[in-house]
């Protein structure tokens, strides 16, 4: 394992004023949001949106890398440059999604279990350590998977946060062996019911265990790794929301109090379906709020950095939608020290 590549990825990818775009989705869920803006979907169409996203002028102020799906890093710019090779021009590091999606954890309706570590002949997936070559060979210098956790009666199970952290560590190690840095992305999902409380504990139970898997089962180094968290919140159908100070707060409590002493490179956060000034003005309160903690604070958005320029691609075309992920990109890359305010929306 080559540490100080991994250490040296995972710092570029938190340099300060800087975060990650999670351009990753898999074909279907690009599918469905190239629809839901009334477009229709294939490979050709999920490749122009992007490129023309990648193209965006003087977006590499803001953005420090790019989480690419199989696809994409896979496909060419328009003139016909492959998107790995034209993001490392621009100073922006390639990343690449390896998890394969979710299947059913078994016993326990309701809960999911991340795959991709093993190869997958019927879907055309190879093992994971070969994967993660030869997105190396690429240009990709890091990856992400994602475990989901759902709140509800029972849930989440004992069973169910040891088997996502499990493969996240799993994960973690198999992609620094191959000098990827692994974003490690264990998502508390916003839909339900719970409280805020109830996110708290949940959120807390899954990073002690995935951190007892890393350090003590897979020998992951962390601080050539970066978590990707999801923040304090309450379900989106509970009637008691948080303000967007005590997101803040409680967000950065229970990282200081279960990942403060990991070494961890960095914390990327994930949107995770929070509205775009949501995802702003939280990580731009902790930023703001003066506490001391070992780590970055940034972003890693998905949905929060290109919702805007998604639409604009629809209904007004290429350059509104360079505009519409421009603006969102300067927002977050200014509440990475605390110097958004809503006037500059
Ligand atoms: O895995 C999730 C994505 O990388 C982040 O997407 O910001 O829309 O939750 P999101």
């Amino acid at each position: 394992m080559d540490k100080a590549l991994l250490e040296a990825t995972a710092a570029a990818l938190v340099a300060p004023g800087k975060g990650i775009l999670a351009a990753d989705e898999s074909n279907g869920t690009m599918s469905k949001r190239l629809e839901g803006v009334g477009l229709e979907s294939s490979e050709e169409a999920r490749r122009a949106y992007r490129a023309n996203l990648f193209a965006t002028p003087g977006c590499e102020s803001a953005i420090s890398g790019v989480i690419l799906y199989d696809e994409t890093i896979r496909q060419n710019m328009d003139d016909g440059t492959p998107i790995p090779d034209y993001l490392t021009s621009r100073g922006i590091i390639p990343g690449i999604k390896v998890d394969t999606g979710t299947i059913d954890l078994d016993g326990y309706p309701g809960e999911k279990v991340t795959k991709g570590i093993e190869a997958e002949p019927d879907n055309g997936w190879l093992d994971l350590g070969t994967r993660c070559t030869e997105y190396f060979d690429m240009g990709a210098r890091f990856a992400k998977w994602r475990a989901v956790i759902t709140i509800g009666q029972g849930m989440p199970s004992d069973t169910c946060i040891r088997a996502n952290a499990d493969a996240l560590a799993h994960y973690a190690r198999i992609c620094q062996d191959s000098g990827l840095v692994p974003i490690i992305e264990p998502e508390v999902l916003m839909s339900g019911t719970h409280t805020d409380q109830e996110c708290l504990e949940a959120t807390s139970r899954i990073l002690v265990q995935t951190w007892e898997y890393c350090m003590n089962h897979y020998g992951v180094h962390l601080p050539g790794a970066l978590l990707k968290p999801n923040m304090i919140i309450a379900g989106d159908d509970c009637p008691n929301q948080l303000s967007r100070e005590e997101v803040a707060r409680k967000t950065v409590e229970c990282l200081t109090s279960h990942s403060g002493g990991t070494g961890l490179g960095g914390v990327v956060f994930l949107s995770g379906g929070q509205s775009d000034e949501d995802a702003t003005d939280h990580l731009n309160l902790m930023n703001a709020m003066g506490v001391d903690h070992p780590w970055e604070l940034s972003y890693s958005y998905g949905r929060a950095l290109q919702a805007a320029a998604l639409k604009a691609w629809a209904e007004e075309g290429a350059e509104a939608s360079q505009a519409a992920f421009a603006h969102r990109a300067k927002m977050n890359s200014l509440a990475r020290s605390g110097d958004w305010n809503i006037s500059l929306e």
